[in-house]
């Protein structure tokens, strides 16, 4: 890993905006005196301006908030969308391709597409999510082949500017029998990502902050996309000083 590590937190449908404040006041002075790292909050949609404004006042620039998720069309009549515009300066990243919007929304590889194209307009960092199945580990072409297909149509110079988080499904801590990945898996896997694609890699996936070392001293992994122990503003904290 040669940059400053990328750590994202996914609060994915969880938090009270109260639970959410606290949180996010207890990382933003945890983060002060680290600035080599960057740092990026993704809460449910709804605390997302609230968020942003408490960023405002003395901002940490290394500090910001992003989306879960945006809508693949552009505006218009699609009950319960958020489009990349609506996201447009007040996000500075959007997670795509989540897992679980595919396991539970049935998302296509071709709505992720779209879903960059407009983020990329809007000039939002798309962080892009893949991983196999347990059925499917260490089918490598497997994975390559989709983010392939994710990215069609994109520039290089575009997916340049993305961000991939490679995240097992079978690692993902919601799923029962979840096993975490270990290093020298998850770094032949981001191998392969680096020889075809050239942009950040970060992992996801049971991270917390007995584990986070295992992957970030992985040679093409930048940093981490974190659930569950990002809940707990001490043990995120954690994750980001040993990452
Ligand atoms: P966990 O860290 O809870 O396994 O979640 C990973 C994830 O899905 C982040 O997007």
């Amino acid at each position: 890993m040669q940059s400053h590590p990328l750590i994202v937190a996914n609060w994915k449908m969880n938090t009270t905006l109260a639970d959410a404040i606290v949180a996010f006041e207890a990382i933003k002075i945890g983060l002060e005196p680290i600035d080599d790292v960057k740092v990026v909050i993704c809460p449910p949609f709804l605390w997302l301006t609230i968020l942003a404004e408490k960023n405002q006042n003395h901002p940490i620039r290394h500090l910001s908030v992003g989306a879960q998720n945006v809508s693949q069309f552009e505006k218009g009549a699609y009950t319960g969308e958020v489009s990349a515009s609506m996201l447009k300066n007040i996000v500075e990243y959007a997670i795509v391709g989540h897992s679980e919007r595919v396991t539970h929304f049935f998302e296509k590889p071709e709505d992720t597409n779209q879903k960059i194209k407009l983020l990329l307009k809007n000039k939002i960092t798309p962080i892009v999510c893949v991983g196999e199945k347990f059925k499917n580990k260490n089918s490598l072409q497997l994975v390559l082949q989709t983010v392939v297909k994710i990215f069609k149509g994109i520039s290089q110079k575009q997916i340049a500017s993305s961000v991939i988080a490679y995240e097992p499904v079978w690692a993902i801590s919601s799923n029962p029998s979840a096993q975490p990945a270990t290093g020298d898996y998850v770094e032949k896997v981001a191998h392969t990502l680096a020889l075809n694609f050239n942009t950040k890699i970060i992992y996801g996936g049971s991270v917390n902050a007995k584990n986070i070392r295992e992957f970030t001293i992985c040679e093409h992994i930048s940093g981490a996309l974190v659930g569950n122990a990002s809940l707990s503003a001490k043990e995120f904290l954690q994750i980001i000083k040993k990452a």
